[in-house]
């Protein structure tokens, strides 16, 4: 039947029934928060990239924390920004069981039991070189040496506490072989989060700057292990592999750009799908909003209910706390 007899404005003409006919409805439940943790006391390191997002000593992490699940949100993403003077060729700080990290999340687990936390495993925050890997000779991120490193730092995190481990760093065989030690270990409550579909984006650069690894890494890229931005085909393998090596949830990353993978990820295989709305996102939104180009709060809830369109299960934001406030206030 074709106009007038169907005419899609006499749907939207109230704001009862643009209401009920809402297919795809964003709440605090679908965020996860993402944070920077440093040393100190009492301390909140300004990110110059990121206008409103810090660096954060523990304590202050912990009420971040009280605030995310005041909020509602249901989990914190967190990342270390370790000093320099802890870094090393061979990354050995990351499963360090005093170390920041994982002193910050027995910090967390012992205040908010409740709010889910996700660790990020990547040794790209403790090398001297800012690769995600150990390298050789020539600076090739080296594959297994790797995947022994990452599992010792994901046995450390899950000692301290972790829900979720994340590997973030593209190696292959990581997800198998760290479900593998976790399970040894008697881990068996310890999911893990694939960064699966994780592109060598140029939209990581305020991030590198707020962990202190892009000074390290200099002109060098990480296109040997992250994906090529022109694939999709690509993630889907990717996505599969991590599945049957026992990936509880995939990811991919970054969001907006990258909608059209988060759309075929999670038609083909229905796996509990996330995104990461990653730092450059943020300051480009922010920088804008700082302009008084962008209504912040109405394009931020835009496109974090993309993502949920688009098939997110959940996402990773800067904008999580900000947004889930939003969300409370109507
Ligand atoms: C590295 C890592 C990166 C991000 C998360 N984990 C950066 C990179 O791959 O260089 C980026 C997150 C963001 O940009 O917000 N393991």
């Amino acid at each position: 039947m074709s106009y007038p007899a169907t005419r899609l404005r006499r749907m939207r003409h109230d704001a009862f029934s643009r209401t009920l006919m809402r297919e795809t409805v964003l709440t605090p439940g679908d965020l996860i928060m993402v944070a920077f943790v440093c040393d100190g006391t009492d301390r909140s390191e300004p990110v110059a990239s990121m206008p409103g997002v810090a660096r954060l000593s523990i304590d202050r992490l912990e009420q971040l924390a009280g605030d995310c699940v005041a909020a509602g949100i249901p989990a914190l993403a967190l990342f270390p920004a370790p000093g320099a003077g802890v870094k090393s060729e061979d990354a050995r700080e990351a499963w360090n069981a005093d170390g920041l990290m994982q002193r910050a999340i027995r910090a967390l687990k012992r205040r908010y039991p409740e709010l889910g936390l996700i660790g990020d495993v990547a040794l790209d925050p403790y090398t001297t070189h800012g690769q995600d890997g150990l390298i050789d000779e020539h600076g090739y991120v080296m594959n297994e040496p790797t995947i022994a490193a990452l599992i010792r730092q994901a046995l450390a995190q899950a000692a301290a506490g972790i829900d979720f481990v994340a590997p973030s760093d593209m190696m292959d065989g990581r997800i198998g072989a760290i479900r593998a030690a976790l399970e040894n270990a008697g881990h068996i409550h310890t999911r893990i989060l694939a960064y699966s579909a994780k592109y060598a984006s140029s939209f990581y650069g305020p991030f590198r700057d707020a962990v202190g690894s892009a000074g390290h890494l200099g002109k060098g890229g990480k296109h040997t292990y992250q994906m090529d931005i022109g694939n999709s085909d690509e993630a889907l393998r990717e996505v599969e592999l991590d599945i049957s090596e026992g990936a509880d949830a995939v990811m991919v990353k970054p969001g907006l750009p990258y909608l059209d993978v988060l759309y075929r990820v999670k038609q083909r295989f229905g796996m509990p799908t996330f995104v990461y709305q990653v730092s450059g996102e943020y300051a480009m939104l922010k920088a804008a909003a700082q302009h008084g180009w962008l209504d912040e709060k109405a394009v931020v809830l835009e496109t974090l209910t993309a993502f949920k369109r688009a098939g997110a299960d959940a996402i990773l934001s800067y904008y999580a706390l900000d947004a889930a406030r939003w969300l409370r206030a109507g």
